[in-house]
């Protein structure tokens, strides 16, 4: 029986997320309710008492709009429905209902630098003649070369290969991404217009929020340029551009027009962490993923800098960090702290399987280092992302068939980069084999599952205190009752070793992660709250975080 908790949400402050614990669903990986291989909504609603036993504050979707799923639904072919395969809007509308029931709000994912190629848009445009104003809502141009046979310019997909595609009639269009997603042109009023009407249509539907896809490159230098490095903050013609900030003022009104108010999530993969404080003033978006953290390697010295720096950056604008390890785009954590320094490399990109493949890998270091680093993420100030199956220690597949890779990184790489399709593999629920209760008996998941993920179902972790799931819990359960967690201050303990990371929450709380080769002696007079492994005499071994009490 469902606990309706749904006047628990009205009730709460309406600065909920800015200490937020929100779970990413890639719905096409987490449930499949039909059986057709593919997750879709039913799956997500079936799950909602785990998420709430999970004890998550909130639920991201990926993109579930009708899509040619080039690129796993990033590809939108209409903002305002539902992809058949995955539900339906009156289902869209069940699952907003039965989630806030469960006192978990629901943020969707809006794709605002492109849409599917499928888009009415896109296809109105190839239909009309160059010229035609129908082409003016994406970036068609002629090309270079005496025959226009070479692209307008030199960017490149973010895929690989050029980021201009050739239609029948001479001209060209862009792509940062993939073919079949080109880029919206954010100088035609008319996109503007029915970006503000989409936000709309789902804010009156019950949806707590967004996560902007691709939030920094929207706007692109009119002259669209050839890239020329370097190029200054706000000079590099398609990311960062000062143009977007209008964009965020302008939804963050309709927003803010809502009771309670709506929230925002910029995806923006920057390096210089004060621009993208930029993106999070006071009256533009709430909050953006904290990617430079994402990429920092097992190393105390590089996480204490991480922490800093986006602390730091953040503080004049007063908007509270966000702290992920992993997601959608990237190696599973797991897979990434168990190889060797060498192969974790920090920079704020993607992270491709191919970065990190030949290094040797060690599930079972991985694996204690994935939870030490658990307990950091969740005791960091600001709000947390998990993302799905971290919470069960899944690593990365990185085994996929060739035939059965889905990522269009694969094919534009001329298949030298196997790409994210690695981290996307459906979730392991229950039994002993494939699907692993991911769809019906019998079901075949859309990549295939490997068959050791037999000892990391939920259903398997859910009574062994010594699980990544128990983990997760008693984490999350202690978050809610700590009240120094979440937003506020973090201090650093004074006198602590090195390679050990130790700060407090408030006065009586504090979580220490030991990176270094030896055992750390805790503090005098601390109550353990929790730990990722033991603790043998009461000295916090390595590749090991404690939470801890303070109050003698
Ligand atoms: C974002 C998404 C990624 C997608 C890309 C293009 O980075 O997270 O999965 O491929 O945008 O939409």
């Amino acid at each position: 029986m469902v606990t309706d908790r749904s006047g628990l949400l009205r009730v709460m402050a309406n600065d909920w997320w800015r200490g937020a614990v929100i779970y990413q669903i890639y719905i096409r990986s987490f449930g499949d309710g039909n059986g057709d291989g593919l997750g879709d909504i039913a799956g997500i609603r079936a799950r909602l008492p785990y998420l709430a036993r999970l004890g998550v504050d909130a639920i991201w979707v990926t993109p579930w709009y009708p899509s040619p799923m080039v690129d796993g639904g990033y590809d939108v072919a209409d903002y305002r429905d539902i992809d058949p395969a995955l539900g339906s809007l009156p289902e869209a509308d069940g699952l907003i209902a039965d989630a806030h029931r469960h006192g978990i709000r629901v943020l969707l994912d809006i794709v605002p630098n492109h849409t599917s190629s499928a888009h009415q848009w896109f296809q109105a445009a190839l239909a009309a003649a160059p010229g035609a104003a129908a082409r003016d809502r994406y970036l068609f141009r002629d090309g270079c070369g005496t025959g226009g046979e070479l692209p307008p310019n030199n960017w490149r997909s973010a895929f690989g290969g050029p980021a201009w595609t050739r239609v029948p009639d001479g001209q060209w269009y862009l792509h940062l991404f993939a073919a079949g997603q080109p880029d919206l042109n954010w100088a035609e009023p008319a996109v503007r217009a029915d970006f503000e009407q989409t936000l709309r249509f789902w804010f009156d539907r019950g949806i707590d929020g967004f996560r902007i896809d691709v939030a920094n490159r929207m706007v692109k230098d009119p002259a669209l340029p050839d890239l020329a490095d370097p190029a200054g903050p706000g000079e590099h013609p398609y990311q960062d551009r000062d143009g977007l900030h209008e964009i965020y003022r302008d939804w963050r009104r309709v927003a803010d027009s809502y009771d309670p108010p709506r929230v925002f999530v910029a995806e923006a993969w920057l390096d210089d962490q004060d621009r993208l404080a930029r993106y999070v003033r006071p009256d533009e978006l709430h909050t953006a993923f904290n990617f430079d953290f994402l990429t920092v390697p097992w190393n105390a010295a590089q996480a204490r800098d991480s922490i800093d720096g986006t602390l730091a950056a953040l503080g004049p604008v007063g908007a509270p960090a966000t702290w992920v390890l992993s997601n959608h785009d990237v190696v599973r954590h797991l897979s990434r702290f168990g190889r060797p320094p060498l192969a974790q490399r920090r920079g704020v990109r993607f992270i491709y399987l191919n970065a990190i493949a030949d290094f040797p890998l060690d599930i079972d270091l991985g694996t204690k280092r994935a939870r030490a680093a658990a307990l950091l993420l969740l005791a960091l100030p600001g709000s947390a992302y998990v993302y799905q199956g971290e919470e069960l220690g899944l690593w990365e597949v990185e085994d996929l068939p060739d035939d059965v890779l889905r990522d269009p990184t694969w094919e534009q790489s001329g298949h030298t980069d196997r790409g994210r399709d690695g981290c996307r593999v459906p979730l392991p629920w229950s039994g002993d084999g494939p699907p692993f209760g991911f769809g019906p008996a019998g079901s075949r998941p859309w990549l295939p599952q490997p068959p050791a993920w037999k000892a990391l179902t939920a259903a398997r972790q859910q009574d062994d205190p010594g699980s990544m799931l128990s983990l997760y819990r008693a984490a999350l359960t202690l978050r809610r009752e700590v009240a120094a967690l979440g937003d506020g201050p973090l201090s650093w303990l004074p006198g602590t070793a090195d390679g050990v990371l130790a700060f407090s929450r408030g006065t009586g709380f504090a979580c220490a992660v030991n990176y270094s080769a030896g055992p750390w002696p805790l503090p005098a007079g601390a109550e353990v709250l929790l730990a990722s492994g033991p603790l043998p005499d009461g000295r916090l071994p390595p590749d090991t975080a404690v939470w801890l009490s303070l109050r003698s």
